[in-house]
């Protein structure tokens, strides 16, 4: 049943590739346009939304991060993303021109259940983005839009995120074909890029040798920290609670921009640092703040386990290591650097020892709120 994996999390770490796949398949026609007929709302509903919030808990709500800089970047619609147990206690601000969307992978989220339910009280649209067909929350929603990653089994979301990602930016790319204006043309580079993803994800997987070496040797780490930067930020949290549920390892994820804010004065020598690092054609040249970022923790004496993209030689003189993906446009790095996170927390639980599909404490799918 693991198809010849030690871990649960192996096999579905490796069913990426496939998991993307499935979730773009038959979502647009021939000539390059979406199709998401299975959004029972009108399309005069969805062309008035005039803000969305994503509600979600976890690994979940790290997608809608990655999520809202695309869709806002494309859309020009305000996009919030809340925590699904705050969501419904904050008071928040909704009617029916606002798209409240969730995502859930068991579909069972009590959190996120509340908010979806606390979302229709206010008369907002919702649509649940959701990987298992017949659970909850798609019933009470208005909309689904299903992620199509398989079961998955390990408490660990691994495909299930990538897959979460990737629905999350149809239904943006979508939002902005509707809308017809500022369909801005990296939103048409992304959309056709996306088909490309799978392979991608596979060659990142045929690279990991390494990732699992460093792990393994990183078993005694008390502390691993993780820097990114715009969508690499959301990454980087993914990163820590992947160390922190699996290996029991503390791990915090920042901005990379926060740094000097205070997080820096955590490092020491030794400190291991992962650091998403966004593509060299990123805008605004944040690809260069992120290389001066690594050079001063490195100069103060941080080990330096730099993520980057291939041909990206900057990191290099600042790098303890340098794991590499392929290159893509930076909306869509994210579904490459997460997976050499996902496999370093795999590499290093199963380093101590550690019962990697069932995290002591943790179910996989949170019943109770
Ligand atoms: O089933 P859901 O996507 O609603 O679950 C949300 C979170 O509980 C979940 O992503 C959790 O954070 C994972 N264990 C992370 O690996």
């Amino acid at each position: 049943e693991k198809g010849g994996y030690q871990w649960f999390m192996e096999k579905e770490i490796h069913e990426q590739p496939q998991a993307v796949a499935d979730t773009l398949l038959g979502r647009s026609d021939g000539a390059g346009r979406l199709t998401l007929d299975e959004l029972r709302i009108s399309e005069a509903q969805l062309r008035a939304v005039d803000r969305i919030t994503f509600v979600a808990c976890g690994t979940a709500a790290y997608a809608g991060m990655v999520a809202k800089y695309a869709i806002e970047r494309w859309t020009r619609i305000p996009v919030e993303v809340a925590l699904a147990h705050e969501f419904r206690y904050c008071d928040p601000i909704a009617d029916d021109r606002t798209l409240v969307v969730s995502i859930s992978q068991s579909g069972e989220t009590m959190d996120t259940l509340m908010a979806v339910k606390h979302a229709r009280d206010l008369g907002a649209l919702t649509v649940s983005i959701c990987n298992t067909h017949g659970s909850t929350i798609p019933r009470e929603s208005d909309a689904v839009l299903y992620t199509h990653a398989g079961p998955e089994i390990a408490v660990a979301s691994t495909k299930g995120f990538l897959a979460q990602i990737t629905a999350c930016y149809l239904l943006g790319l979508y939002l902005a074909q509707l809308r017809g204006e500022s369909y801005a043309d990296d939103a048409r580079a992304v959309q056709a890029e996306l088909q490309e993803i799978p392979g991608l994800i596979t060659d990142v997987l045929g690279r990991l040798d390494r990732v699992r070496e460093i792990a393994r040797f990183m078993a005694d780490t008390r502390s691993v920290l993780f820097l990114g930067r715009h969508v690499g930020f959301p990454i980087a949290l993914e990163g820590a609670l992947k160390l922190k549920e699996l290996a029991y390892i503390h791990a915090e994820g920042f901005a990379a921009g926060e740094l000097k804010h205070g997080p820096i004065a955590l490092i020491e020598p030794g400190q291991p640092v992962f650091i998403v690092v966004p593509g060299p054609d990123t805008p605004h040249g944040l690809h260069g703040k992120v290389v001066s970022n690594i050079q001063e923790i490195r100069a103060r004496g941080a080990r330096t386990l730099v993520i980057a993209q291939d041909g990206d030689t900057a990191v290099e003189p600042f790098a303890d290591e340098v794991i590499r993906v392929p290159r893509t446009s930076p909306m869509l790095q994210p579904l490459l650097a997460a997976v050499p996170l996902q496999v370093f927390a795999l590499e290093l639980s199963n380093a101590k020892g550690l019962d990697v599909d069932q995290p002591r404490n943790l179910a996989k799918s949170v019943t109770v709120e």
